[in-house]
């Protein structure tokens, strides 16, 4: 036996691909079988691969039973991340799911409720915190001081095709959670309020907004300014925008791709060392293989992860009205809507028994 965890992979995608070589590739994990709705497309995938016959489904449970898979990587589109994660966990085994949580706040407090009840872990692979570059800018920005105000500009113009281009807010909903996930990890602060405004120029090829600005109030007292557009062509910034962090004692910058750089007061700018590491979704691999053997609690675990999509579903409801939002109002609202939702007697009585969001997602 390899030792290795044996993982199911459910979503045979285009993102599910590159989870299928990050998981041929890792040595803490093994590709044991893969499932899709179209089990076409899971057949494709694990040839593709090079392995013709891995076992193929389209049915999780039944898949996992025949392969003696221990956990699950859900790589499914949004809206079958609530069904896919909770008859995971349900039958004992831990996720790890890609972003977003779920398609809907309530929906990610039901799964954080089921992950309590199961005593399972559901980790969310929020790819771009898992950027050795991240973990520097973040010891960067520990030796500010107190904070002030953190800026991400990022400026992009891919043509995808495809569901982005049909979405009411493409840049928010698809793109601007992995900075705010980001700026939540790098701050080491949490949203309070968000004021977003929203856009889309004469030119855009996208349906939705592909144009925001998102303020956002953190309890530390420092600012989050974010600024994107996927439909500004020149000169664009690097897929994790160009990052500039305000403090007491200097600023820390980040263009997205090369080691940061920190600037103290009057002294010489500093690039900061970064530690290689397992970078994006190896990285998520990696920690929740690790969460599994040591029983830490990994960035991205359900409870945490669950104000990264509270922080977007906040910037989208302020786009609709122009008023700032306050995320616990936000929170209190979408515990009420998961609790009328939910199927499972005890997932309800586990999220009824809740009397603040803030405390049951601080675990
Ligand atoms: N981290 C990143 O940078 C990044 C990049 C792209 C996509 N993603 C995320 O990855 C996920 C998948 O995106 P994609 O672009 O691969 O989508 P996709 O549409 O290419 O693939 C999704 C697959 O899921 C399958 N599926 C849908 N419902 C299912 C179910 N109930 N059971 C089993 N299979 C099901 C579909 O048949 C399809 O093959 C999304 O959550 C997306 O947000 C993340």
């Amino acid at each position: 036996m390899s030792g290795r965890l044996p993982l199911l992979l459910v979503g045979a995608g285009a993102m599910g691909r590159t989870w299928a070589a990050a998981l041929e590739g890792s040595a803490a994990a093994e590709l044991v079988g893969v499932v899709d709705l179209d089990v076409d497309a899971a057949r494709r995938a694990a040839a593709d691969l090079g392995r013709p016959d891995l076992p193929v489904g389209a049915d999780l449970l039944e898949v996992a039973g025949r392969t003696g898979a221990a956990g699950v990587v859900d790589v499914t589109v949004p809206a079958a991340h609530h069904v896919v994660t909770q008859t995971a966990l349900r039958a004992g085994l831990p996720v790890l799911g890609e972003k977003p949580v779920a398609a809907t706040l309530p929906q990610a407090l039901s799964l954080a409720a089921t992950a309590d009840v199961t005593g399972r872990l559901f980790m969310v692979s929020q790819s771009r915190r898992w950027l050795p570059e991240v973990d520097a800018l973040r010891a960067a920005v520990g030796r500010l001081g107190a904070l002030g105000t953190a800026t991400v500009h990022f400026a992009k113009a891919p043509h995808f095709g495809g569901f982005r281009e049909e979405m009411a807010h493409p840049l928010l909903v698809d793109m601007a959670i992995h900075a705010l996930d980001c700026a939540r990890f790098v701050l080491d602060a949490e949203p309070v309020t968000v004021w977003c405004t929203s856009g889309n120029p004469p030119w855009s090829w996208y349906a939705g907004d592909a144009e925001a600005t998102v303020v956002v109030g953190t309890d530390r007292g420092a600012r989050l300014v974010y600024t994107g557009s996927w439909c500004a062509p020149g000169a664009e910034t690097s897929w994790n925008g160009a990052w500039r962090v305000s403090g007491e004692h200097g600023t820390a910058l980040w263009d997205g791709d090369a080691a940061p750089v920190l600037a103290l007061g009057d002294a010489e700018p500093e690039v900061v060392d970064v530690v290689d590491g397992p970078r994006e979704v190896r990285g998520a691999l990696a920690a929740f293989c690790d969460a599994l053997r040591t029983g830490a609690r990994p960035w991205g675990e359900v409870h945490a992860n669950v104000l990264s999509l509270a922080t977007v579903e906040a910037a989208v409801a302020s786009a609709a009205t122009g008023q700032r939002v306050d995320v616990d109002e936000l929170l209190a609202r979408a515990h009420a809507t998961a609790v009328a939702d939910e199927r499972h007697d005890d997932v309800r009585a586990a999220l009824a028994g809740w009397s603040s969001v803030r405390a049951a997602l601080a675990g």
